[in-house]
């Protein structure tokens, strides 16, 4: 373990040291309503906007036709922002389509999974292979490069908008066929490796592989990897020319949290920034914790993607949000958090969908900074001009990231490839909620997090934690005995090392690949449990932990032998009662502890708690944190900013312990106790 590493980055558009505060602007809406556009620059500089991603669906097709652009409306507004210092992240429209496009050339329309071609609609939903689609997107991107290259206001590109589905049209298959036989060289090496003897699977020509086919599971999870390598090549196509006629202006495309369709891994590769679309509900009117934690996570996600490198929040909603189930305001003090929450995690932007509200069309009731009534003088537009001139007061905190000793492991390909087998047990697999609540305690404890991909490197971590880490992909297990041998500590659920890249089974004992060793235990069978087993986790009196009580089993039950280990807890009840059901085994100067059944998160939060005392893993704050509040730290390794916020619809007070500190918004000297407000949230300077 090489220890923490500290470092300062520079800001996402290199000339703005400050927060990117806008969202999406649509003036292409309202370019009938040239006042509306008037008011849009007024308002701009009373809501603390500085930033504007323009053009996320527009053509510049106007006359409608086929090689006519018109660029007159978006040369006023970039021109309007540069007056103002202000910036645009220029998108580029490949998001949606015109529709004498798609009539005119049915193939840029994708095909489902029935064989029918999609009528116009919508948006989202164009081929990725389409050589007339990548013509046309080739066309005006670098009309928009050339147009824009030396324009004051052009801060960054937006590609596209929201990447995501799939297409079965005769070109996509042809590429997937290409794929295929590019990766796996010969059709024999991809039945051994796909199991596909089964069921007379065995493949001898490579146009006969069906995405359709749901009985080889190693078909369908290469299948979703294709779908990424397939986005990433169509992305790679739209910033060719950007690149070439823009080579310092950064680009991103705006990721949706932990969407199950993309392995944002791969995707986060060919971004120069990480851009996230956050929405969440704050739907408990006493304590929206669970979400504020899954938040916390995903956010950690997307700073992790580039090593720590802050990202920037492109969408988010400043009210209600109109496609959730409950359109619930958000409460006093909220929007304030999400926001800080949102930077405490990396963030050096924090931006809306969507600027101003449109009169029409499907999204006409969601929120927005500028709201119909088309003035200041909203509740919302407050909210938005107070965060404004919050990050004014932030701005020391632009670059520093996080130091975190912890990481959590999270693989798309372990995901899939659980969701996409039948069993172990099918009711609840649960792969992000398990992630989350193992998650979650160090959340409460106040610990940095890291949440990485299992080929990241563990350099510089002292615990990491495996979540159903069901998929030991080539040189993981070779890293993690290294990891444990050097001192650090593995944390590791059910359901760990059951396959290997190719989705098949490791033979020899789970956990597989070498980790029987190194975890000191052989995992026999899987009991896939109901509702109405009850079954429990029993602590072992004077266990290493210190961890005492019983706590409630779930959904997976694992029976376990000990090959070196030692039981930390039992199984209550049923057949295999007083069998081992929680584990540690000391390997080279390191640890590895099991959780063999799905627990209550109360038995989780021990365990955690005990590992960060035991591994002397730093927390935010000395003292321990009331239930509902975190706290989070931004540091370049000499000044350390500390977030705390508070889940709870109740006042809360934080115990400070021996530090002072200043808090970065009233400017006051802070120690001993701090209140926090109901849905509060504050910004310290550790002194
Ligand atoms: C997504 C899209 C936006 C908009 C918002 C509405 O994030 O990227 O264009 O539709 O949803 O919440
Ligand atoms: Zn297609």
């Amino acid at each position: 373990m090489k220890g923490r590493k500290y470092m300062k980055y520079a800001p996402i558009i290199s000339k703005f040291p400050h927060f990117l505060h806008g969202g999406d602007y649509n003036p292409d809406q309202w370019l009938k309503h040239p006042k509306a556009i008037d008011e849009d620059f007024r308002l701009m500089d009373l809501s603390g906007c500085n930033t504007f991603s323009l053009g996320i669906f527009a053509w510049m097709l106007e006359p409608l036709e086929e090689g006519k652009f018109n660029f007159d409306w978006l040369d006023k507004i970039m021109d309007r922002l540069a007056k103002k210092g202000y910036n645009a992240i220029l998108a580029t429209p490949s998001g949606a389509r015109p529709a004498w496009m798609a009539m005119k050339y049915p193939e840029v329309r994708r095909v489902k999974r029935d064989g029918q071609r999609e009528p116009y609609h919508d948006r989202h939903n164009h081929c990725w292979t389409s050589p007339v689609y990548r013509e046309k997107v080739n066309i005006i991107n670098t009309k928009l490069a050339e147009r824009y290259k030396n324009h004051p206001a052009l801060g960054a590109w937006h590609i596209s908008n929201e990447y995501n589905g799939e297409c079965m049209c005769d070109l996509c298959l042809k590429s997937w066929y290409g794929w295929l036989e590019k990766k796996y060289k010969t059709l024999d090496n991809l039945n051994e490796r796909w199991w596909t003897y089964f069921w007379s699977h065995n493949y001898t020509a490579w146009n006969q592989i069906d995405p359709h086919d749901g009985c080889v599971d190693a078909l369908k999870l290469d299948w979703s990897r294709f779908i990424t390598w397939q986005c990433c090549d169509f992305m790679k196509h739209e910033i060719a020319p950007l690149k070439k006629l823009t080579p310092n202006a950064p680009v991103t495309t705006n990721m949706m949290g932990f969407f199950n369709g993309l392995d944002y891994w791969r995707v986060a590769e060919v971004c120069d920034v990480i851009a996230d679309d956050a929405y969440p509900s704050w739907y408990k009117p006493d304590d929206n914790s669970g979400m504020g934690s899954y938040l916390s996570m995903v956010h950690d996600m997307h700073r992790s993607f580039k090593g720590g490198k802050p990202f920037m929040l492109m969408e988010s909603c400043p009210s209600a949000t109109n496609w959730q189930q409950y359109t619930r305001l958000k409460r006093p003090g909220v929007h304030k958090r999400e926001m800080l929450q949102t930077i405490a995690h990396g963030a050096d932007g924090t931006m809306y969908f969507q600027y101003r509200k449109g009169m029409g069309s499907c999204e006409k009731f969601h929120g927005a900074v500028v709201d119909h009534v088309g003035h200041e003088n909203t509740r919302v537009f407050k909210e938005v001009a107070e965060i404004g001139k919050i990050h004014r007061k932030l701005d020391d905190v632009i670059g520093t990231s996080t130091a975190a000793e912890v990481a959590l492991v999270f693989d798309w390909d372990s995901r899939w490839a659980l969701d996409f087998s039948q069993g172990p047990t099918n009711a609840n697999k649960k792969y992000v909620e398990t992630c989350q609540s193992f998650y979650r305690p160090f959340w409460n404890s106040g610990v940095s997090i890291d949440v990485i991909e299992s080929i990241s490197s563990f350099d510089k971590y002292k615990v990491l934690v495996l979540p159903m880490l069901f998929m030991i992909k080539k040189g993981v297990a070779e890293k993690l005995t290294k990891f444990v041998s050097n001192g650090g500590t593995v944390i590791a659920s059910y359901l760990t090392g059951i396959v290997d890249e190719n989705d098949r089974c490791f033979t020899g004992g789970w956990p597989g690949c070498g980790l029987r060793k190194l975890f000191g235990i052989w995992n026999e069978e899987i009991d896939g449990i109901t509702p109405d087993d009850k079954q429990q986790v029993v602590a072992i009196k004077g266990n290493s932990l210190g961890i005492k009580g019983k706590f409630k089993a779930y959904d997976y039950c694992e029976q376990i032998h000990l090959e070196g280990a030692k039981a930390l807890a039992v199984y209550g009840k049923d057949f295999y009662a007083g069998k081992p059901a929680v584990t540690v085994n000391k390997f080279g100067k390191g640890k590895v502890y099991y959780v063999a059944a799905r627990t209550s998160d109360d038995f989780l939060k021990d365990l955690s708690t005990a590992v960060i005392s035991e591994m002397k893993v730093k927390r935010i704050l000395s003292e321990d944190l009331p239930s509902g509040v975190t706290a989070q730290m931004r540091t370049d390794g000499k000044r350390e900013f500390v977030f705390v916020f508070n889940f709870r619809s109740k006042k809360q007070k934080i115990d400070l312990g021996k530090d002072k500190f200043k808090d970065m918004l009233t400017g006051k000297t802070v120690e001993g106790r701090l209140k926090l407000e109901a849905d509060g949230s504050a910004v310290l300077e550790r002194l």
